[in-house]
């Protein structure tokens, strides 16, 4: 039997609303869109006028699926009145001195609290550290409403596991973990996800738990992708190409592959700091974790000295060096710059006196000049003297060495980060990670 608020949401007595409509939000206003009507609301007012033209700024919802759902979008926190069941999907950043940076969290439970009435249900879903949700958010709620939480109002937990890009594991594909302030809140928030993700619904026993899973999914990854980076960094003295390592491994049933790269983004890079940030917080200096984020961060200054380095083997000096980067985004087929260790390999090439041009066939160039105050190219402008492929964009993957001839010097170098050139015969020093 439906539980009685599903009842009223399925009745539409009660609305849901969904809290920032980012790369997260978004999917989830509209999975919940497509079956009943759902308030979206944001602080950023450029993108919900986009969104009421049904344009996603980010790319990853087409207009057609925009058109299908009935999402009221706006700016106003005033909407939020008519919401009963708050699903929170604001970003959870780090500061530049790697410390979590709680306020856009913070602000949201703020505004929320503000309209919260008896019987509603509040639901964080942004990446935390176990015990975010009740030591932080649920205090505010508590502060700023009024009301009591477990008495006049609950909340859950339930991660998100979107990922960008990504058009097979999407959030009707993947299995949702959820967690209420009291078993009763967990079933209800296992029927309420349970009309749009059609893979499962997996009820964690505690709300810290749910929170504490999440954070590790994204720790394990940069872990393993650490791994695979400082075994680069070692084959690479044994010249030995580490993709090929990988591909021999891989053939035995307990190998877990895992490949080399630039670590950015808003979530493999971030999360870990959540989970270490909260561990000093209790007297503990995690190593394995912090010690992995150090090898990941440093990648793209061993990659601009290893490409100087070849530069120079070849008599060409640093100092002019006309160097073309081809991808930007933290990983391919997405818009998303954010925390794109690309940009500080630019920078790095830069410091050595290199002349780089930068070009991404999928990135806002208007974003990218914003936001990291870079232009991008449309097309090579120029023979030069080095090529890095950085992002294994689908358009990039498709290129053959007849399009490398054109934009390199015959001594010139080609550094295919990602390996995805490596099956074909190159004509030039070839290098990868
Ligand atoms: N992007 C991913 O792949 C991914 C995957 C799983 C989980 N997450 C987590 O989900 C959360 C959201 O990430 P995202 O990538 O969607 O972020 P995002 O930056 O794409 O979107 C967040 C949105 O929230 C809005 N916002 C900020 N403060 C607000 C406030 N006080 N009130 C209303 N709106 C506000 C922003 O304007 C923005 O549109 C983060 O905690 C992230 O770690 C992200």
């Amino acid at each position: 039997m439906n539980n009685p608020v599903l009842e009223d949401v399925l009745s539409g007595k009660r609305k849901i609303a969904v809290i920032g409509l980012g790369y997260v939000g978004l999917p989830v206003a509209v999975a919940f869109g497509k079956k009943v009507p759902v308030i979206g609301y944001d602080i950023n007012k450029r993108k919900i006028e986009l969104l009421r033209k049904h344009i996603d700024p980010a790319g990853e919802i087409s207009s057609e699926d925009l058109s299908q759902a009935n999402i009221e979008f706006s700016a106003t926190p005033e909407v939020l009145a008519n919401a009963s069941i708050y699903i929170v999907t604001v970003p959870t950043p780090v500061d530049s001195h790697k410390v979590p940076d709680l306020n856009p969290l913070k602000n949201a439970s703020q505004t929320i609290g503000k309209y919260l009435k008896k019987g509603d249900v509040v639901i964080y879903e942004s990446t935390v550290f176990p015990g975010c949700t009740e030591e932080i958010c649920v205090p505010i709620l508590e502060k700023t409403s009024g009301l009591k939480a477990n008495t006049d109002f609950f909340y859950g937990y339930s991660p998100e596991r979107i990922n960008p890009g990504d058009k097979v594991h999407t959030l009707e594909n993947v299995v949702k973990v959820v967690s209420g302030s009291t078993p009763e809140i967990t079933d209800f928030l296992a029927q309420l996800y349970g009309l749009v993700v059609k893979a499962g619904i997996h009820k964690a026993p505690s709300i810290k738990v749910a929170e504490a899973a999440k954070v590790i999914e994204n720790t394990q990854r940069d872990l393993n992708i650490a791994l695979m980076n400082e075994l680069s960094i070692i084959f690479d003295r044994m010249n030995i190409n580490t993709y090929d390592v990988i591909d021999a491994a891989s053939t035995k049933w307990n190998f877990i592959k895992f490949t080399p790269g630039l670590v950015g983004g808003h979530c493999i890079g971030v999360d870990p700091y959540y989970l270490t940030y909260k561990a000093q917080q209790l007297g503990y200096n995690p190593q394995v974790i912090l010690s992995g984020r150090r090898i990941n961060d440093e990648m793209p200054l061993h990659v601009a000295s290893r490409a100087i380095q070849m530069l120079a083997e070849k008599g060409i000096s640093a100092l002019g060096a006309h160097i073309l980067v081809m991808g930007v985004t933290f990983k391919e087929n997405v818009k998303d710059i954010r925390n794109s260790k690309v940009f500080d390999l630019i920078r790095e090439l830069r410091n050595y006196g290199a002349s780089v041009d930068v070009m991404d066939p999928i990135a806002d160039p208007e974003e990218v000049a914003n936001i990291y105050g870079e232009t991008l190219i449309e097309k090579p402008s120029r023979i030069y003297d080095m090529v890095i492929v950085a992002v294994a964009h689908n358009q990039y993957k498709q290129l053959n060495m007849d399009f490398f001839k054109e934009i390199l010097h015959e001594k010139g170098i080609l550094i295919d980060l990602k390996g995805i050139y490596r099956k074909q015969q190159i004509p030039f020093k070839y290098w990868t990670l």
